[in-house]
């Protein structure tokens, strides 16, 4: 798809739940202890939704203060992308929902499915849609209640991950006035079905008795496998662009907020202090992909989005698949 036409964010919203779940909550709940979650991943607390909301209750507060901030109607969105695993159920889409809640009348739109990398791939998908001049406006949002898939007595899952929902809307540049779109990238490697997965509710192993007695409609993960590989690719993906662009053109690096001793991992092996990361997982922990909308939210609300820098957003996860988006701001 040639690029023509050049493109930005208009707008960006996040969203999260008011309900905290403290580490000393989770010390009630498994054999785990505040110490151990803060030293090995840096979280202390994280949102839980509340049982009436669902994953597009999460996405429209995102979204609108996305348009707000784009200051743009819903009527003017062409397509809504909703990045999620944790979508209000299977099918159909979750951004059909959202597109309703909205009024945002003439848009088509589908759910993307990359877990972690969901946020940095749909934005990639919206610009160059955008870029080619197929579409005008496009609402990105990613959004998950990942609590609702957490076994809450597995402590190598539960402790890690919460809830919430970031947004941004896509349009040209020259109506965005910011947060030019300059690339990124889109990786995989299959055969991590047992890394990191949803194991029930699938082709592969439907809802039954034994699906549920088996506790397949739970998060799994192996824990290790995942740190070092988030290690690799997440020093690899900032190197990339220090290549090409120099690192001095860097003002801000958002990652998927996955771990505070993963980020430290990576910037120590980039040789770069970490003052250019930008990071809240102590108050969210891992919000799949929402982790990354709501930290540029945030990052923009903290004055972190300096004028004609880069903002470098790395993000890794089930799959596995990797990638980034890069803007200049
Ligand atoms: O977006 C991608 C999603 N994936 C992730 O976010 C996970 C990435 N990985 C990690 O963040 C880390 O690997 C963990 C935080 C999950 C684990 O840290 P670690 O330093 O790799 O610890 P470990 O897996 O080597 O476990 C060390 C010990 C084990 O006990 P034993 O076998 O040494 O006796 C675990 O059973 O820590 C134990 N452990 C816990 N202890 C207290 C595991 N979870 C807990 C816990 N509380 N919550």
């Amino acid at each position: 798809m040639a690029k023509v036409i050049p493109v930005g964010i208009a707008g960006l919203g996040r969203y999260v739940p008011e309900k905290l779940l403290t580490n000393a909550d989770l010390e009630k709940m498994v054999d785990t202890s505040d110490e151990w979650i803060v030293q090995r991943t840096g979280i202390r607390e994280r949102r839980l939704a509340a049982p009436a909301q669902v994953t597009s209750t999460l996405a429209l507060a995102a979204a609108r203060q996305a348009l707000a901030d784009a200051n743009m109607p819903a009527e003017e969105l062409d397509l809504v992308i909703c990045a999620t695993i944790t979508g209000d159920q299977p099918f159909p889409a979750t951004a059909c929902r959202i597109g309703l809640d909205l009024g945002a009348k003439k848009a088509g739109g589908f759910d993307l499915a990359a877990a972690c990398s969901g946020f940095v791939f749909a934005s990639q998908v919206a610009a160059g849609l955008v870029g080619s001049g197929q579409f005008r406006n496009v609402l990105v949002v990613g959004a998950e209640i990942l609590s609702r898939i957490l076994d809450y007595t597995d402590r190598n899952t539960c402790v890690l991950f919460g809830d919430g929902s970031g947004a941004a809307v896509f349009t040209s540049l020259e109506r965005a006035g910011r947060g030019e779109f300059l690339g990124g990238s889109i990786s995989m490697e299959g055969g991590a079905e047992t890394i990191l997965a949803l194991p029930g509710g699938g082709s592969r192993h439907p809802a039954s008795q034994d699906s549920v007695n088996q506790r397949l409609h739970f998060m799994k993960m192996g824990g290790t496998k995942v740190f070092r590989f988030a290690v690799r690719v997440f020093a690899e993906l900032v190197q990339g662009v220090i290549d090409k662009y120099g690192r001095d053109q860097i003002g801000v690096i958002i990652p998927h907020q996955v771990n505070q001793r993963i980020i430290e991992a990576a910037m120590e092996q980039l040789g770069m202090p970490m003052d250019f990361v930008f990071s809240n997982i102590d108050r969210y922990g891992n919000t799949s992909a929402a982790s990354v909308p709501i930290a540029l939210r945030e990052a923009y609300d903290a004055g972190r989005l300096q004028k004609g820098k880069l903002v470098v957003m790395p993000a890794f996860g089930a799959g596995m698949a990797w990638g980034h988006l890069l803007l200049r701001w």
